[in-house]
């Protein structure tokens, strides 16, 4: 028995060796043949390292960052379309693993990509500006039932999550939340986030059968009339769902709580009617954009490198949005006037909605504005003036100056506290 554990041991010691030199030689190849051209500083922005920013000319480190994501870095100057899909279904596997989920993000077809670029547009384009006070007044109706039925303190992150999914799926899928029952979106939002979490610790995580239960309980029909996959309302839902929550709620804390200043508010007294119009909605939507600046939805960009082994890869976009030698010195302030004019070193450094070929669709208003609708709602429904944010954690009670940390479960514990002698 235990020779058998030791000759088996030494055989996976072998084994580990021998994939690692096999990547390595992989590596060393690709720096020959001058494949692999600024190895070096991209590897550093791997999520093993923290980049040393102030170390290199910081223009020179932008641009490495921009490379990595427009993958112009990678072994051909212009990968063609399905190379490209393929770096970064690498990088986003667990997605594919943990949700069933088939879109840009996840596959390595060409044909998936675009008929889901299609889909993807048929929403982002969908009516005109109505449909942005019809949201907002969801919004709003939706969040007053919580401030409502709340006692006296309600779960932040848990409310911005119910909010983000419940205006997602009334918007794609006209789910009504006036006829669905709130613990139903409360379900599938905090298991869409369980899932998340476990597919970070196991990159092997299987689907979530009870989330596939839940939205198939939706009855959501596609064109042709036949039950929707719930693989395909997830692969529709959440490139939108999960780039909202995060960043909605830490602007609403941020802008109308830890930093509140009158500017914000006017800035937005319009909302909801300017949105949709460019020009009317222009100085509304530097909030969202000073939000993304701050909290950008994706803190790095993920591709994976071409070896035998799925060696992650990144670029760093938070650093990018922070740093002070492009920000300034009060970098990490929220001030949307910043968005009155940027230098070209700060465009350079801007990429909230990634670049190049892959840039998300919503990029050209159609995120912003979800963005500033959701948070103004938020901000409207749960002002500074009845309600006031509970961290629950001292150094952040105490110094309204701290940076918000931004990770999945630091808000866990968020509160939203009604003050004393605020009406119901
Ligand atoms: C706050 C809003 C949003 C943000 C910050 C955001 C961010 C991003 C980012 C960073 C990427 C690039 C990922 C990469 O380069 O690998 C991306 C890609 C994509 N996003 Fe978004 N997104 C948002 C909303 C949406 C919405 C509403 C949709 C549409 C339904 C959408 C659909 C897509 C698609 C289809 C891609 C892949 C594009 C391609 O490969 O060409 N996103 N998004």
């Amino acid at each position: 028995m235990l020779e058998t554990a030791i000759v088996s041991g030494l055989l996976y010691q072998a084994a580990l060796i021998a994939g690692s030199v096999l990547v390595l030689l992989e590596l060393r190849l690709l720096l020959v043949t001058g494949r692999f051209t600024t190895s070096i500083t991209h590897l550093l922005s791997s999520p093993f390292q923290e980049t040393p920013v102030d170390e290199q000319p910081i223009l020179a480190w932008v641009e490495d960052q921009r490379a990595t994501i427009d993958f112009s870095f990678f072994d051909i100057p212009r990968p063609p379309l399905q190379k490209r899909l393929e770096l970064r279904a690498r990088a986003n596997r667990r997605l594919h693993l943990a949700f069933g989920i088939a879109n840009s993000l996840t596959t390595a077809l060409p044909e998936t990509h675009k008929s889901f670029m299609k889909e993807a547009s048929r929403v982002i384009n969908a009516g005109d500006n109505m449909r942005w006070v019809e949201l907002y007044d969801l919004a709003e109706l939706h969040l007053g039932r919580d401030a409502e039925s709340a006692e006296n303190l309600l779960h932040l992150a848990d409310c911005t999550q119910r909010l983000c999914l419940t205006i997602v799926l009334f918007d794609n899928f006209k789910v009504d939340p006036r006829d669905t029952p709130p613990e139903v979106s409360s379900f599938i939002a905090s298991e869409i986030n369980k899932q998340w979490l476990r597919s970070k610790g196991d990159e092997m995580t299987q689907e979530s059968s009870d989330l596939n239960q839940a939205l198939r309980g939706l009855g959501l029909r596609g064109e042709d009339g036949c039950p929707m996959a719930p693989q395909r309302v997830l692969g529709l839902i959440m490139p939108q769902y999960e780039t909202l929550w995060r960043v909605v709620l830490l602007t609403f804390v941020t802008a109308y709580h830890r930093q509140a200043r009158p500017e914000n508010v006017e800035r937005v007294r319009t909302v909801p009617q300017c949105l949709g119009n460019t020009e009317q909605e222009a100085e509304a939507v530097k909030l969202a954009k000073e939000g993304l600046r701050l909290y950008p939805s994706n803190k790095r960009i993920y591709r994976a490198l071409m070896t035998s082994v799925c060696l992650p890869f990144s670029a760093d976009v938070e650093a990018c949005h922070r740093h002070e030698r492009i920000w300034g010195p009060d970098a990490l302030e929220f001030r949307p006037e910043r968005f009155d004019r940027l230098s070209k070193l700060q465009v350079r450094a801007y990429f909230p909605y990634s670049l190049g070929q892959h840039r998300c669709p919503a990029y050209a208003g159609f995120g912003n504005r979800m963005i500033t609708m959701l948070v103004v709602a938020m901000s409207r429904v749960f002002s500074e003036k009845d309600w006031m944010v509970w961290f629950d954690d001292d150094s952040l009670d105490k110094c309204s100056r701290k940076t918000l940390p931004t990770g999945r479960d630091d808000m866990g514990r968020w509160l939203l506290r009604r003050r004393t002698g605020a009406g119901r």
